[in-house]
């Protein structure tokens, strides 16, 4: 399936559960270092733009883009795969919760490192090198990642110079609703808003979660699993693979 499409599809409401979180905000400010232009590649909305530098966002979705809000930084309409801008044409290039969208993972980390003068910065999930997490191990394994998100890993390392990770253990309170945000706020995996704006969700098919979904909530009401999991509610936070990856080119 074409990922812009998914998004032309499932974004139009993407604002309301994807916020900025402070957190993962600070930790790529941190990451594109000295950088003083940055091109951020599948921007979506433009949750992790930073403010204090010259920006272009790059997304493939239109839907995604008229989300921006206004003030933001310039957007250019495509893909990862194809950027029409000149080499080295940007200190930094960004992305942020987007390769495991792009059609031709391997095209779009050359176009970053064609397009980049100094680094290259991308926030990801990678689940093996975090902690197990409940959803996927006990209610919906089909939605598990790891398989995908193991080709990109290699990806990453053979187009890439070798990357520095730096993990970023999820807060509890996280504001943007990724797909493992609510890792101690079970109950909002029912929300049917929630759900919309996970592609792992928007993407599986239509009836496939049902079960796993029902049994969640039927251990939420009976108390099942509170018994099993309820240590999470009091934890701070949590590393569940999330990662900013940087590699240097210069
Ligand atoms: C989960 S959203 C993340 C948006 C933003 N980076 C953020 O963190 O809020 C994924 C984005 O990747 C974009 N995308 C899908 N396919 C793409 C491709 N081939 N090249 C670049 N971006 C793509 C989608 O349109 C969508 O805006």
């Amino acid at each position: 399936m074409d990922m812009s499409a998914l998004y032309d599809r499932i974004g139009a409401c993407y604002s309301a559960t994807r916020r900025t979180d402070p957190r993962i905000e600070a930790l790529i400010r941190d990451a594109l270092g000295d950088a003083r232009s940055v091109v951020n590649v599948g921007a979506g909305a433009g949750a992790y733009e930073p403010a204090d530098r010259e920006v272009l966002a790059v997304d493939p979705s239109a839907t995604m883009i008229a989300q921006r809000r206004r003030g933001s930084a310039p957007a250019l309409q495509a893909s990862a795969e194809s950027l029409p801008l000149p080499d080295q044409s940007f200190d930094a290039a960004l992305a942020v919760n987007t390769l495991h969208h792009w059609t031709d993972v391997r095209a779009g980390l050359r176009e970053l490192r064609r397009v980049a003068r100094k680094r290259i910065v991308i926030f990801l999930r990678d689940p093996p090198s975090g902690q197990p997490f409940w959803l996927t191990e006990d209610y919906l394994p089909s939605l598990d990642p790891s398989r995908r998100i193991a080709a990109l890993r290699d990806a990453i390392r053979e187009e890439l110079p070798p990357v520095k990770a730096l993990p970023f253990p999820l807060p509890r309170d996280c504001a943007d609703g990724l797909f493992a945000a609510y890792w101690a706020r079970p109950e909002m995996y029912l929300d049917g808003e929630v759900q919309r704006n996970i592609s792992n969700f928007a993407l599986a098919e239509e009836g496939s979660l049902a079960e796993g979904l029902a049994r969640l909530e039927a251990d939420l009401a009976s108390g099942e699993w509170d018994r099993k999991y309820g240590e999470l509610r009091r934890l701070e936070s949590l590393d569940l693979g999330h990662r900013a990856l940087v590699a240097e080119l210069a």
